[in-house]
């Protein structure tokens, strides 16, 4: 159940708009998603182009293997309540609400996002909010996962039950390597980051990955959602953007936590 961010009291669903015993009430958008970013807690997400490029990407599916990984993995936990934080255009959240019985959220701070994403079922509730700052109870999730996104594991903590799980997903060494080396010189494996993640074990780790091939205008889409588009040099890019097919290997590094008591 999602709780009021002003007064931290339930929501409740009437019709067009979610209200709190105190008389807060936000609208559910034409879209179907709802916006329960207050003034504090406003960043923002990622803008329109992005999240264009990246929905062009997923129409073509090249990101299918991570997306049944993670239908299998979470499948096995049987979770009535999931949360895919930071859940962007849905490409995730929607096939794993379709594959569970379970009560699904997702919730980003891209409206941008959020409209895509909710536009195509109504399995999920969707939420403009910060996941630093999640609209849920203490212990009231069975499971959450991250997909390329950044993490607040003590949030994480604080929302999930007792022996909860908490799956991330996030670039392997190799993940997108041949695009690497044609847009710098000197192209480097991704470093495998520890999570901090007081409060978890780890119980599981996998690693999925495949060669996918790409034509001028998935090259560039691609291009879109990594933050490489923001430091890479010029000439590089121009590089990227003249080749008219490219060969790229996707690496995908899992990893499974259990909430301690
Ligand atoms: C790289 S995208 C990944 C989206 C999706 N998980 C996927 O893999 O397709 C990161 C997403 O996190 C969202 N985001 C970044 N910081 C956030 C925050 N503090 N709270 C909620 N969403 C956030 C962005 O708006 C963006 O949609
Ligand atoms: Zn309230």
């Amino acid at each position: 159940m999602l709780l009021c961010p002003n007064c931290q009291k339930p929501l409740y669903k009437e019709d067009k708009s979610y209200r709190c015993p105190n008389g807060h009430s936000f609208d559910i958008a034409k879209e179907g998603y709802v916006n329960l970013l207050v003034h504090t807690q406003k960043k923002t997400g990622d803008d329109k182009d992005m999240v264009k490029a990246r929905f062009e990407f997923f129409k073509k599916d090249f990101y299918h293997p991570l997306k049944e990984k993670m239908i299998e993995l979470i499948k096995a936990y049987d979770p009535k309540i999931v949360v895919d934080e930071g859940c962007g255009e849905g490409y995730y959240t929607n096939a794993i609400a379709d594959a569970l019985n379970a009560e699904v959220y997702g919730f980003d701070m891209s409206k941008h996002a959020l409209k895509r994403a909710a536009k195509q079922t109504d399995k999920v509730t969707y939420c403009a909010a910060n996941l630093f700052y999640m609209p849920l109870d203490d212990q009231s999730v069975d499971l959450v996962y991250s997909i390329f996104t950044p993490l607040s594991m003590p949030e994480n903590r604080r929302i999930l039950k007792e022996g909860g799980i908490f799956i991330k997903a996030g670039p392997h060494e190799r993940h997108l390597y041949e695009l690497k080396e044609v847009v710098y010189d000197k192209a480097y494996l991704n470093p495998l980051k520890e999570v901090k993640a007081d409060g978890f074990i780890k119980i599981g780790e996998e690693k999925v990955e495949a060669l996918i091939k790409l034509d001028n205008e998935d090259i560039r889409n691609l291009f879109m959602m990594t933050p490489y588009v923001h430091k890479s040099p010029q000439e590089g890019i121009q590089r990227l953007y003249d080749l008219s097919d490219l060969k790229v290997t996707i690496a995908f590094r899992i990893e499974i936590f259990k909430k301690n008591s």
